[in-house]
């Protein structure tokens, strides 16, 4: 009876084993469970017999907690992750079980896969990090009794490999990341499905509508950029310039438009002009009106940047539409 019940567990682990880790991955082939010949099941108790204390320490973990209905075909105990355990019991041999210090990175993803394949996981296989052979054990500590069994805490976590990121979350324009008021995961799925493992499910400008929603309009007056994407002006992650600026105003700005004077103050030019004629067109005026458009922000006239209903934000004097 208990030689059937183990041997349908088996059976189960390897048809689980057998759709989970020897798929062929889309763009290459994925790593697959490791096996141990001849072994076979043996319970959680047999462990106990030497390893008390880590035995203690794993009912206390969210695996040591798992019921049946979870895991439905699945042994559930130490061997679901370390492999049938027999030979090991009897032989004390580290060689004979599974130790994830002797497997590959993707055999150790493919151990875990058994079993999480559904929900963030479901896109793992073509993620970047599990094409970069970066393992479910370089984020997760099984044994832990950490937060989501992280391995360390966020940011810790993802700036030990992400030192360009981490720099720029030193910059003095930055979410606040180091503050501790937020997560590299509150935007990134670190299990991979958009470009660049954001957390939307289409555009970009959809995951910072979650946070910032008076910049999502609809506006009457659109500006073409920001409708596009808010990474052509802002880097999520820090800046020098104030804002998460990509660059300072006016060049920021002058990327895309013309230099132009004020208008209304201006002798001979008009917005749009092209350096070229500015520098031939500077008159003493002119010369103030140069020098006031380097030193002024565009934004000081042009203060809906991101949208705007208003046709005719005016400037003193001024009757033109500005927020356009
Ligand atoms: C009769 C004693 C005994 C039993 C029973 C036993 N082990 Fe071990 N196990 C050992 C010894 C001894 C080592 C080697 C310890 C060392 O190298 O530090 C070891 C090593 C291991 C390792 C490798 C640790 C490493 O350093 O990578 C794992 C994993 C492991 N055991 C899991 C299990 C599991 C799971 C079971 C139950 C199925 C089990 N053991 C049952 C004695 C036992
Ligand atoms: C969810 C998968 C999983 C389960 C279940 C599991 N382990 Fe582990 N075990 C691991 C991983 C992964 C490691 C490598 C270190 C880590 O990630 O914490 C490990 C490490 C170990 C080690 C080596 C010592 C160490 O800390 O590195 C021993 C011994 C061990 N496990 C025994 C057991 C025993 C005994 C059980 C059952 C009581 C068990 N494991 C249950 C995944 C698991
Ligand atoms: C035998 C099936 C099985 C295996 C193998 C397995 N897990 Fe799990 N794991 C579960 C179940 C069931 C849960 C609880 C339900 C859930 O959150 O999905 C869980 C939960 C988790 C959680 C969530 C913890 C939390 O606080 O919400 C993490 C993280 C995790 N597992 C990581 C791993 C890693 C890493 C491995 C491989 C070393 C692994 N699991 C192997 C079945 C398994
Ligand atoms: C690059 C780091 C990283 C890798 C690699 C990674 N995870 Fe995670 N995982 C996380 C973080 C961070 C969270 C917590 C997200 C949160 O708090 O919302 C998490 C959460 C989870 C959860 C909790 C439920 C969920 O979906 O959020 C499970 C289960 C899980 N991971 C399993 C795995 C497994 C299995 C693998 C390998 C196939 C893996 N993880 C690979 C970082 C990672
Ligand atoms: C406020 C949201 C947000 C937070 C928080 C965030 N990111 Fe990003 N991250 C992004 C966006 C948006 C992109 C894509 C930029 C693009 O497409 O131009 C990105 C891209 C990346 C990239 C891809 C390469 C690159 O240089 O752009 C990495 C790696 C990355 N983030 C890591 C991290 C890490 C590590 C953290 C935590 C320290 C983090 N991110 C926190 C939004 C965020
Ligand atoms: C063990 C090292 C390691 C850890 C830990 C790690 N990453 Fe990565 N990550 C990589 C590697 C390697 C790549 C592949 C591309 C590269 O080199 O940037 C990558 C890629 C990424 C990308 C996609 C970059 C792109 O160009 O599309 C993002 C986003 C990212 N990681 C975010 C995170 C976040 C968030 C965390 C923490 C939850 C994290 N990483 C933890 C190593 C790691
Ligand atoms: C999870 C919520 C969240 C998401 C998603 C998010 N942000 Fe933020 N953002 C914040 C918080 C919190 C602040 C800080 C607000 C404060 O200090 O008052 C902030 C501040 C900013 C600032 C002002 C920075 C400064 O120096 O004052 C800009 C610009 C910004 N975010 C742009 C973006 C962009 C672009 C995206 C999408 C890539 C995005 N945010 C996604 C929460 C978020
Ligand atoms: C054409 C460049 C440009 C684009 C594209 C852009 N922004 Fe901005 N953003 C700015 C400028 C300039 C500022 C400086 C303050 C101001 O003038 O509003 C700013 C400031 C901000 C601020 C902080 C100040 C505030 O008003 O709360 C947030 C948040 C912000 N932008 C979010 C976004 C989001 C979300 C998107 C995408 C939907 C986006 N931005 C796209 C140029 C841009
Ligand atoms: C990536 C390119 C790009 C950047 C950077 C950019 N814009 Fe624009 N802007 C456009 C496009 C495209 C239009 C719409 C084209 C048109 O109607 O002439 C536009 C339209 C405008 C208009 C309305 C013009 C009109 O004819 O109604 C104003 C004003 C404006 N932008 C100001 C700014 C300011 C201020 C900045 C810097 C904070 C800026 N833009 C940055 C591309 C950009
Ligand atoms: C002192 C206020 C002021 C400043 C500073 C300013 N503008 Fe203007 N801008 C105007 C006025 C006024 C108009 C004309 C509006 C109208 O006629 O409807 C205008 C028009 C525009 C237009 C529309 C041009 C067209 O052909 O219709 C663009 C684009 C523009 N400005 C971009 C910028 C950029 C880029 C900067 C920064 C280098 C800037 N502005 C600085 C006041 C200003």
């Amino acid at each position: 009876m208990k030689e059937k019940f183990l041997a349908s567990i088996f059976a189960g682990l390897f048809m689980l084993c057998y759709a989970g880790c020897t798929q062929e991955g889309f763009v290459r082939k994925q790593a697959v469970c490791p096996t141990i010949p001849g072994a076979s099941y043996v319970g959680d108790q047999s462990c106990l017999d030497c390893h008390e204390e880590v035995v203690a320490g794993f009912k206390k973990t969210i695996h040591g907690r798992i019921a049946d209905f979870e895991v439905v075909g699945l042994s559930k105990g130490c061997e679901s992750c370390h492999g049938p355990g027999s030979i090991h019991a009897e032989d004390e041999d580290p060689a004979s079980i599974i130790s994830f210090k002797e497997i590959s990175k993707g055999q150790a993803s493919a151990v875990c896969s058994q079993c999480h394949t559904s929900g963030t996981l479901m896109d793992w296989q073509g993620s970047e990090h599990s094409l970069s052979n970066v393992s479910c054990i370089d984020c997760h500590r099984a044994h832990s009794r950490t937060k989501r069994l992280l391995a360390q805490p966020e940011p810790k976590l993802c700036n030990d490999c992400h030192q360009d990121i981490r720099a720029k979350t030193l910059y003095p324009s930055h979410h606040p990341i180091r503050e501790g008021k937020m997560v590299c995961s509150d935007c990134h799925q670190a299990h991979g499905s958009f470009v660049t493992n954001l957390k939307t499910e289409e555009r970009l400008n959809d995951l910072c509508f979650e946070c910032h929603s008076a910049k999502q309009g609809p506006f009457v007056f659109e500006h073409e950029p920001v409708v596009e994407n808010c990474a052509i002006c802002h880097d999520a992650h820090g800046t020098v310039a104030n804002n998460l600026l990509i660059q300072n105003e006016p060049f920021l700005c002058l990327q895309c438009h013309q230099f132009h004077f004020h208008a209304g103050k201006i002798s001979g030019t008009g917005p749009g002009l092209e350096p070229a004629a500015i520098t031939r067109s500077i008159t003493p005026t002119s010369r103030h009106s140069f020098r006031m458009a380097y030193t002024t922000k565009c934004t000081q006239c042009h203060s809906q940047v991101h949208g705007s209903d208003l046709p005719s934000q005016s400037v003193p004097s001024q009757g033109g539409a500005l927020t356009r």
